[in-house]
């Protein structure tokens, strides 16, 4: 805790607004997507979405997934309570859902569903969009499938599995990804894994998000490798997210942004 409050404090030091801003791409970015703040109807179903998960007061059986791919316990937990401390909140649902609208990425990959708080951001954002969303635990993927369902985003193609047995085990050369969101697994080694494994999907069009990348100093230090990756052009930390791209026509260069 003590380390996330001295690398916020970090991060407000660094942080600029778009006045700072020199390239035209992510000055567009910030000033059309990140700071636009008028209402969206979608904002609304975002809303009902969470509501309908903090009222239920069913329970499910939660596998954990531990560090590494180690499985290490399951228990039983209130569907209301995985909504309120797994997912992401409300406020960044919608900057994630105007991401999508903003870049309309045709396919996305999703690393780590949990009950698809972010998904629905990243289904209603672009409806037309192929969506793959990856999750370990069965019941809360079951969970989240009913879920997608009652509120008719038919986008999304669910799959239970641990991560990195997936992405080994796909041929991933034949498939290019527009978008990534990864949130799950916070680990160094993980985080660089998924990072080498994932290269041969991207697109020039490419953007991957790498959730809670100053949650410790580890996620920390596995930011400070992807950042200066050869492939890697653009980097924008926003403190909860380090956003990746890979545009060639862009000189590489790291922005710290306030959103
Ligand atoms: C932080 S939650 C995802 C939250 C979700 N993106 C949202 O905003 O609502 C991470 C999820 O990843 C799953 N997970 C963590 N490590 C995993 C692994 N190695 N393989 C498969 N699933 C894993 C957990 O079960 C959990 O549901």
């Amino acid at each position: 805790m003590l380390f996330q409050i001295k690398s916020f404090l970090q991060f407000l030091w660094k942080s600029k607004n778009e006045h700072a801003v020199h390239s035209p791409f992510v000055f567009h970015l910030v000033t059309k997507c990140f700071y636009d703040k008028n209402p969206k109807p979608e904002y609304k179903i975002l809303k009902e979405y969470r509501n309908s998960l903090l009222e239920n007061k069913n329970t499910i059986k939660v596998t954990d997934f531990g560090a590494g791919s180690k499985v290490f316990k399951s228990n039983t937990r209130q569907i209301s309570k995985i909504a309120k401390t797994a997912g992401i909140n409300q406020k960044r649902a919608e900057l994630l859902f105007r991401i999508t609208n903003y870049f309309q990425p045709e396919s996305i990959l999703e690393i780590g569903t949990s009950l698809g708080l972010a998904t629905s951001a990243l289904a209603l954002g672009n409806p037309k969009a192929k969506i793959i969303t990856l999750e370990g635990c069965p019941e809360t993927a079951n969970q989240c499938k009913l879920q997608l369902q009652k509120f008719k985003i038919n986008n999304v193609n669910s799959i239970i599995t641990e991560f990195g047995e997936y992405l080994q085990s796909q041929n991933l050369i034949s498939n290019i990804f527009h978008l990534i969101y990864i949130d799950g697994n916070h680990s160094k080694k993980a985080t660089l894994n998924y990072f080498d494994l994932l290269l041969p999907t991207v697109s020039n069009e490419t953007l991957w998000i790498f959730d809670d990348i100053h949650w410790s100093p580890e996620m920390e230090a596995a930011w400070e490798i992807i950042k200066t990756h050869p492939k890697v052009t653009v980097t924008i930390d926003t403190f909860q997210w380090g956003m990746v791209f890979f545009r060639k026509e862009q000189p590489k260069e790291h922005f710290v942004i306030r959103t």
